[in-house]
Protein backbone atom coordinates (compact mmCIF):
# COMPACT_ATOMS: atom_id res chain seq x y z
CA UNK A 1 0.00 0.00 0.00
CA UNK A 2 2.38 2.82 -1.02
CA UNK A 3 -0.61 5.62 -2.24
CA UNK A 4 -3.07 7.20 -0.13
CA UNK A 5 -6.83 8.20 -0.94
CA UNK A 6 -9.00 10.53 0.92
CA UNK A 7 -11.96 8.37 1.70
CA UNK A 8 -14.29 11.05 4.13
CA UNK A 9 -14.92 14.67 4.36
CA UNK A 10 -16.41 16.81 6.79
CA UNK A 11 -17.88 20.30 7.71
CA UNK A 12 -19.12 22.23 10.10
CA UNK A 13 -19.96 26.12 10.66
CA UNK A 14 -21.17 27.26 13.91
CA UNK A 15 -24.43 29.52 14.24
CA UNK A 16 -26.61 30.99 11.69
CA UNK A 17 -25.53 32.80 8.64
CA UNK A 18 -24.27 36.50 9.16
CA UNK A 19 -25.44 38.79 6.24
CA UNK A 20 -23.59 41.82 5.52
CA UNK A 21 -26.53 43.58 6.15
CA UNK A 22 -26.42 41.96 9.97
CA UNK A 23 -22.63 43.76 9.76
CA UNK A 24 -24.35 46.87 8.90
CA UNK A 25 -26.98 46.61 11.97
CA UNK A 26 -24.24 46.24 13.98
CA UNK A 27 -22.28 49.04 13.34
CA UNK A 28 -19.67 48.66 10.58
CA UNK A 29 -19.87 51.50 8.03
CA UNK A 30 -19.83 49.34 5.10
CA UNK A 31 -22.95 47.76 3.04
CA UNK A 32 -23.33 45.04 0.96
CA UNK A 33 -23.43 46.79 -2.35
CA UNK A 34 -19.34 47.53 -1.51
CA UNK A 35 -18.38 43.86 0.20
CA UNK A 36 -20.55 41.82 -1.91
CA UNK A 37 -19.31 43.56 -4.99
CA UNK A 38 -15.45 43.40 -4.23
CA UNK A 39 -15.08 39.73 -2.81
CA UNK A 40 -18.20 38.29 -3.25
CA UNK A 41 -19.21 37.80 -0.17
CA UNK A 42 -22.70 37.80 1.20
CA UNK A 43 -22.97 35.86 4.59
CA UNK A 44 -19.88 34.35 7.32
CA UNK A 45 -20.86 32.30 10.54
CA UNK A 46 -19.73 33.67 13.39
CA UNK A 47 -18.36 31.04 16.71
CA UNK A 48 -20.32 31.14 20.21
CA UNK A 49 -18.56 32.70 23.09
CA UNK A 50 -17.51 29.28 24.51
CA UNK A 51 -16.97 27.76 21.15
CA UNK A 52 -13.17 27.14 20.34
CA UNK A 53 -11.47 25.62 17.57
CA UNK A 54 -11.07 22.43 18.92
CA UNK A 55 -15.25 22.34 19.15
CA UNK A 56 -15.65 22.90 15.35
CA UNK A 57 -12.85 21.14 14.34
CA UNK A 58 -14.97 17.81 16.41
CA UNK A 59 -18.14 18.35 14.53
CA UNK A 60 -16.45 18.29 11.17
CA UNK A 61 -14.09 15.31 12.32
CA UNK A 62 -17.15 13.27 13.26
CA UNK A 63 -18.84 13.90 9.90
CA UNK A 64 -15.69 13.00 8.00
CA UNK A 65 -15.43 9.99 10.29
CA UNK A 66 -18.86 8.84 9.40
CA UNK A 67 -18.28 9.42 5.96
CA UNK A 68 -15.34 7.60 5.88
CA UNK A 69 -17.12 4.71 8.00
CA UNK A 70 -14.58 4.27 10.82
CA UNK A 71 -14.60 5.13 14.23
CA UNK A 72 -12.41 7.64 16.19
CA UNK A 73 -10.02 4.48 17.49
CA UNK A 74 -8.95 3.89 13.68
CA UNK A 75 -6.93 6.92 13.41
CA UNK A 76 -3.22 6.94 14.27
CA UNK A 77 -2.57 10.96 13.47
CA UNK A 78 -3.82 13.87 13.78
CA UNK A 79 -2.71 16.89 12.10
CA UNK A 80 -4.86 20.21 12.82
CA UNK A 81 -4.28 23.11 10.78
CA UNK A 82 -5.42 26.82 12.42
CA UNK A 83 -4.02 30.48 13.60
CA UNK A 84 -6.61 30.76 16.36
CA UNK A 85 -5.88 27.78 18.58
CA UNK A 86 -7.87 27.43 21.58
CA UNK A 87 -4.61 27.67 24.10
CA UNK A 88 -1.30 28.72 23.60
CA UNK A 89 -0.81 24.36 24.29
CA UNK A 90 -1.59 22.00 24.70
CA UNK A 91 -2.20 22.16 20.77
CA UNK A 92 -5.60 21.97 19.07
CA UNK A 93 -5.27 18.78 18.27
CA UNK A 94 -4.40 16.93 21.30
CA UNK A 95 -7.47 18.81 22.26
CA UNK A 96 -9.73 17.53 19.68
CA UNK A 97 -7.99 14.23 20.26
CA UNK A 98 -9.19 14.09 24.10
CA UNK A 99 -12.76 15.37 22.56
CA UNK A 100 -12.56 12.23 19.97
CA UNK A 101 -11.56 9.70 23.16
CA UNK A 102 -8.64 8.98 20.85
CA UNK A 103 -5.99 8.10 23.23
CA UNK A 104 -3.28 6.56 20.60
CA UNK A 105 -3.06 8.44 17.81
CA UNK A 106 0.40 11.30 17.09
CA UNK A 107 -1.64 14.69 17.43
CA UNK A 108 0.10 18.29 16.43
CA UNK A 109 -0.72 21.19 14.83
CA UNK A 110 0.40 23.33 11.78
CA UNK A 111 0.77 27.23 11.33
CA UNK A 112 0.65 28.04 7.59
CA UNK A 113 -2.49 30.36 8.14
CA UNK A 114 -4.69 30.04 5.01
CA UNK A 115 -2.24 27.54 3.28
CA UNK A 116 -2.46 25.57 6.86
CA UNK A 117 -4.98 22.85 5.26
CA UNK A 118 -2.67 21.89 2.23
CA UNK A 119 0.37 22.18 3.99
CA UNK A 120 -1.25 19.35 6.81
CA UNK A 121 -2.68 17.46 4.16
CA UNK A 122 0.66 17.22 2.43
CA UNK A 123 2.61 16.27 5.82
CA UNK A 124 -0.30 13.53 6.52
CA UNK A 125 0.54 11.98 3.13
CA UNK A 126 4.13 11.45 3.87
CA UNK A 127 3.88 10.33 7.35
CA UNK A 128 1.10 7.20 5.33
CA UNK A 129 3.65 7.07 2.38
CA UNK A 130 6.50 6.15 4.78
CA UNK A 131 4.44 3.50 5.94
CA UNK A 132 4.43 4.70 9.66
CA UNK A 133 0.63 5.75 9.85
CA UNK A 134 -2.00 4.29 8.11
CA UNK A 135 -5.24 6.46 8.84
CA UNK A 136 -4.95 10.07 9.12
CA UNK A 137 -7.51 12.46 10.10
CA UNK A 138 -6.18 16.19 8.84
CA UNK A 139 -8.91 19.29 9.88
CA UNK A 140 -8.60 22.97 9.27
CA UNK A 141 -10.49 24.93 12.06
CA UNK A 142 -10.50 28.80 12.96
CA UNK A 143 -12.28 31.15 15.01
CA UNK A 144 -11.25 33.90 13.10
CA UNK A 145 -13.68 36.39 14.44
CA UNK A 146 -11.67 36.56 17.69
CA UNK A 147 -8.91 38.04 15.53
CA UNK A 148 -10.51 40.54 13.61
CA UNK A 149 -10.43 44.71 14.18
CA UNK A 150 -13.50 45.71 14.08
CA UNK A 151 -12.34 48.83 13.81
CA UNK A 152 -11.37 48.10 10.28
CA UNK A 153 -13.84 47.85 7.95
CA UNK A 154 -11.69 46.57 4.80
CA UNK A 155 -10.57 43.45 7.01
CA UNK A 156 -13.72 42.90 9.42
CA UNK A 157 -15.97 42.02 6.69
CA UNK A 158 -14.07 38.87 4.99
CA UNK A 159 -13.86 36.76 7.79
CA UNK A 160 -15.95 33.59 8.99
CA UNK A 161 -15.06 31.04 11.37
CA UNK A 162 -15.51 26.83 10.54
CA UNK A 163 -13.89 24.15 10.45
CA UNK A 164 -13.31 21.45 7.59
CA UNK A 165 -12.18 17.87 7.95
CA UNK A 166 -10.90 14.90 5.64
CA UNK A 167 -9.61 11.26 6.31
CA UNK A 168 -6.88 9.99 4.37
CA UNK A 169 -5.90 6.81 4.33
CA UNK A 170 -3.32 3.95 3.06
CA UNK A 171 -4.69 2.69 -0.14
CA UNK A 172 -3.58 0.39 -3.16
CA UNK A 173 -4.62 3.34 -5.57
CA UNK A 174 -2.90 6.22 -6.02
CA UNK A 175 -4.89 9.06 -4.04
CA UNK A 176 -3.33 12.20 -3.98
CA UNK A 177 -1.22 12.49 -7.67
CA UNK A 178 1.17 15.88 -6.75
CA UNK A 179 1.69 17.97 -4.32
CA UNK A 180 3.79 20.87 -3.92
CA UNK A 181 4.47 23.58 -0.62
CA UNK A 182 6.05 26.88 -0.88
CA UNK A 183 6.67 29.77 1.71
CA UNK A 184 8.35 32.91 1.47
CA UNK A 185 9.10 35.09 4.59
CA UNK A 186 10.29 38.36 3.46
CA UNK A 187 6.01 38.92 2.70
CA UNK A 188 5.89 38.59 6.68
CA UNK A 189 4.26 42.32 7.04
CA UNK A 190 1.49 42.44 4.19
CA UNK A 191 -1.12 39.85 6.23
CA UNK A 192 -0.49 39.30 9.91
CA UNK A 193 -1.42 39.40 13.11
CA UNK A 194 1.54 41.34 14.98
CA UNK A 195 1.11 40.25 18.69
CA UNK A 196 1.64 37.55 21.45
CA UNK A 197 0.90 36.61 24.48
CA UNK A 198 4.09 38.17 27.06
CA UNK A 199 4.29 37.97 31.03
CA UNK A 200 0.96 37.37 31.81
CA UNK A 201 -0.66 39.66 29.02
CA UNK A 202 -0.48 40.69 25.67
CA UNK A 203 2.20 42.14 23.91
CA UNK A 204 2.16 43.92 19.96
CA UNK A 205 -1.43 44.06 18.58
CA UNK A 206 -3.30 40.85 18.29
CA UNK A 207 -5.52 41.48 15.35
CA UNK A 208 -5.63 41.34 11.61
CA UNK A 209 -3.73 43.54 9.68
CA UNK A 210 -3.69 43.20 5.80
CA UNK A 211 -2.18 45.19 2.40
CA UNK A 212 -5.35 44.33 0.78
CA UNK A 213 -3.82 45.13 -3.16
CA UNK A 214 -0.77 43.52 -2.47
CA UNK A 215 -2.01 40.45 -1.17
CA UNK A 216 -4.45 40.46 -4.11
CA UNK A 217 -1.52 40.56 -6.36
CA UNK A 218 -0.04 37.95 -4.69
CA UNK A 219 -2.52 35.49 -4.32
CA UNK A 220 -3.69 35.33 -8.26
CA UNK A 221 0.16 34.82 -9.05
CA UNK A 222 1.08 31.97 -6.48
CA UNK A 223 -2.43 30.40 -6.71
CA UNK A 224 -2.00 30.37 -11.13
CA UNK A 225 1.64 29.18 -10.88
CA UNK A 226 1.26 26.05 -8.24
CA UNK A 227 -1.95 24.69 -10.40
CA UNK A 228 0.78 24.23 -13.27
CA UNK A 229 3.36 22.79 -10.73
CA UNK A 230 0.62 20.40 -9.59
CA UNK A 231 -0.33 19.17 -13.11
CA UNK A 232 3.10 19.12 -14.89
CA UNK A 233 4.20 17.09 -11.62
CA UNK A 234 1.80 14.49 -11.67
CA UNK A 235 2.39 14.46 -15.64
CA UNK A 236 -1.16 15.79 -17.10
CA UNK A 237 -2.82 18.37 -19.17
CA UNK A 238 -4.91 21.23 -17.67
CA UNK A 239 -7.30 20.16 -19.26
CA UNK A 240 -7.46 16.89 -17.15
CA UNK A 241 -8.51 18.70 -14.30
CA UNK A 242 -11.68 18.13 -13.17
CA UNK A 243 -12.48 20.61 -10.32
CA UNK A 244 -10.43 23.41 -8.59
CA UNK A 245 -11.28 23.60 -4.72
CA UNK A 246 -9.16 27.19 -4.29
CA UNK A 247 -8.81 28.93 -0.79
CA UNK A 248 -12.23 31.41 -0.38
CA UNK A 249 -10.72 34.67 -0.43
CA UNK A 250 -12.29 36.58 -2.38
CA UNK A 251 -14.11 35.89 -6.06
CA UNK A 252 -12.48 38.09 -7.84
CA UNK A 253 -9.16 36.21 -7.18
CA UNK A 254 -10.77 32.79 -7.64
CA UNK A 255 -12.07 34.58 -11.57
CA UNK A 256 -8.67 35.97 -11.96
CA UNK A 257 -6.78 32.85 -11.32
CA UNK A 258 -9.40 30.81 -13.62
CA UNK A 259 -8.84 33.40 -16.07
CA UNK A 260 -4.83 32.57 -16.11
CA UNK A 261 -5.03 29.02 -16.20
CA UNK A 262 -7.91 29.01 -18.54
CA UNK A 263 -10.45 27.41 -16.63
CA UNK A 264 -13.86 27.89 -16.82
CA UNK A 265 -15.47 29.22 -13.32
CA UNK A 266 -17.88 25.97 -13.99
CA UNK A 267 -14.94 23.78 -12.69
CA UNK A 268 -14.18 26.06 -9.82
CA UNK A 269 -15.81 25.05 -6.62
CA UNK A 270 -16.85 28.88 -5.01
CA UNK A 271 -18.01 28.97 -1.30
CA UNK A 272 -16.90 32.35 -0.27
CA UNK A 273 -20.62 33.90 -0.86
CA UNK A 274 -21.90 31.45 1.66
CA UNK A 275 -18.66 30.65 3.96
CA UNK A 276 -16.25 34.30 3.98
CA UNK A 277 -12.81 33.56 4.55
CA UNK A 278 -12.26 30.96 7.20
CA UNK A 279 -8.46 30.58 6.50
CA UNK A 280 -7.34 27.24 7.40
CA UNK A 281 -10.65 25.77 7.08
CA UNK A 282 -11.74 27.36 3.84
CA UNK A 283 -10.50 24.62 1.30
CA UNK A 284 -12.11 21.29 3.39
CA UNK A 285 -14.89 23.24 4.12
CA UNK A 286 -15.28 24.36 -0.04
CA UNK A 287 -14.27 20.48 -1.13
CA UNK A 288 -16.85 18.57 1.76
CA UNK A 289 -19.45 20.53 0.45
CA UNK A 290 -19.23 20.12 -3.55
CA UNK A 291 -18.43 16.12 -2.38
CA UNK A 292 -22.07 16.50 -0.44
CA UNK A 293 -23.86 17.75 -3.38
CA UNK A 294 -22.62 15.13 -5.52
CA UNK A 295 -20.58 17.66 -7.82
CA UNK A 296 -17.25 16.04 -7.36
CA UNK A 297 -17.36 12.32 -8.01
CA UNK A 298 -15.24 9.24 -7.45
CA UNK A 299 -12.70 9.09 -10.31
CA UNK A 300 -12.38 12.51 -10.77
CA UNK A 301 -9.49 14.78 -11.08
CA UNK A 302 -9.60 17.55 -7.95
CA UNK A 303 -7.19 19.99 -7.27
CA UNK A 304 -6.92 21.84 -3.78
CA UNK A 305 -4.56 24.41 -3.31
CA UNK A 306 -4.08 27.95 -1.10
CA UNK A 307 -2.13 30.95 -0.06
CA UNK A 308 -2.35 32.79 2.92
CA UNK A 309 -0.07 34.85 5.40
CA UNK A 310 4.01 33.92 6.23
CA UNK A 311 3.50 33.81 2.71
CA UNK A 312 2.80 30.16 2.62
CA UNK A 313 1.18 28.42 -0.08
CA UNK A 314 0.63 25.18 -2.31
CA UNK A 315 -1.40 22.57 -3.52
CA UNK A 316 -2.74 19.23 -3.77
CA UNK A 317 -3.76 16.92 -6.90
CA UNK A 318 -5.86 14.20 -6.12
CA UNK A 319 -8.28 11.68 -7.17
CA UNK A 320 -11.27 10.52 -4.76
N1 LIG B 1 -17.16 48.96 3.17
C1 LIG B 1 -17.20 50.11 2.47
N2 LIG B 1 -16.12 50.77 2.06
C2 LIG B 1 -14.92 50.22 2.35
C3 LIG B 1 -14.79 49.03 3.08
C4 LIG B 1 -15.98 48.38 3.48
N3 LIG B 1 -15.98 47.22 4.17
N4 LIG B 1 -13.49 48.73 3.21
C5 LIG B 1 -12.79 49.70 2.60
N5 LIG B 1 -13.67 50.61 2.09
C6 LIG B 1 -13.35 51.81 1.32
C7 LIG B 1 -12.01 52.42 1.70
O1 LIG B 1 -12.14 53.25 2.82
C8 LIG B 1 -11.67 53.20 0.44
O2 LIG B 1 -12.41 54.39 0.45
P1 LIG B 1 -11.76 55.76 -0.12
O3 LIG B 1 -11.48 55.47 -1.57
O4 LIG B 1 -12.84 56.75 0.11
O5 LIG B 1 -10.53 55.96 0.69
C9 LIG B 1 -12.21 52.31 -0.67
O6 LIG B 1 -13.21 51.47 -0.06
C10 LIG B 1 -11.16 51.47 -1.33
O7 LIG B 1 -10.38 50.85 -0.31
P2 LIG B 1 -9.25 49.82 -0.66
O8 LIG B 1 -8.68 49.24 0.58
O9 LIG B 1 -8.30 50.47 -1.64
O10 LIG B 1 -10.11 48.73 -1.40
P3 LIG B 1 -9.67 47.67 -2.47
O11 LIG B 1 -10.21 48.03 -3.78
O12 LIG B 1 -8.21 47.30 -2.37
O13 LIG B 1 -10.49 46.40 -1.95
C11 LIG B 1 -10.16 44.37 -0.75
C12 LIG B 1 -10.21 45.88 -0.67
C13 LIG B 1 -11.56 43.85 -1.11
C14 LIG B 1 -9.74 43.82 0.60
C15 LIG B 1 -9.15 43.97 -1.85
O14 LIG B 1 -7.91 44.61 -1.65
C16 LIG B 1 -8.93 42.51 -1.88
O15 LIG B 1 -9.79 41.76 -2.27
N6 LIG B 1 -7.75 42.04 -1.48
C17 LIG B 1 -7.48 40.65 -1.37
C18 LIG B 1 -7.27 40.40 0.04
C19 LIG B 1 -7.99 39.21 0.58
O16 LIG B 1 -8.89 38.63 0.03
N7 LIG B 1 -7.50 38.85 1.73
C20 LIG B 1 -8.03 37.76 2.44
C21 LIG B 1 -7.02 37.31 3.39
S1 LIG B 1 -5.58 36.81 2.58
C22 LIG B 1 -5.86 35.33 2.04
O17 LIG B 1 -6.77 34.70 2.46
C23 LIG B 1 -4.96 34.85 1.04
Amino acid sequence: MNFCRITGTGGYLPGAPVSNDDLVARGIQTSDEWIAGRTGIRFRHFAADDEQSSDLALQASLRALQAAGCAPDDIDLIIVATSTPDQVFPSTACLLQNKLGNRTAVAFDVQAVCSGFVYALTLAEKFIRSGSHRRALVVGAEVFSRILDWEDRGTCVLFGDGAGAVVLEASNEPGILSSVLHADGHYHDILSVPGQVCNGGVSGKPLLQMDGQAVFKFAVRVLGDTAVELMDAAGLPMSALDWLVPHQANIRILQSTARRLDLPMEKVVVTVAEHGNTSAASVPLALDAAVRDGRIRAGQNVMLEAVGGGFTWGGVLLRL
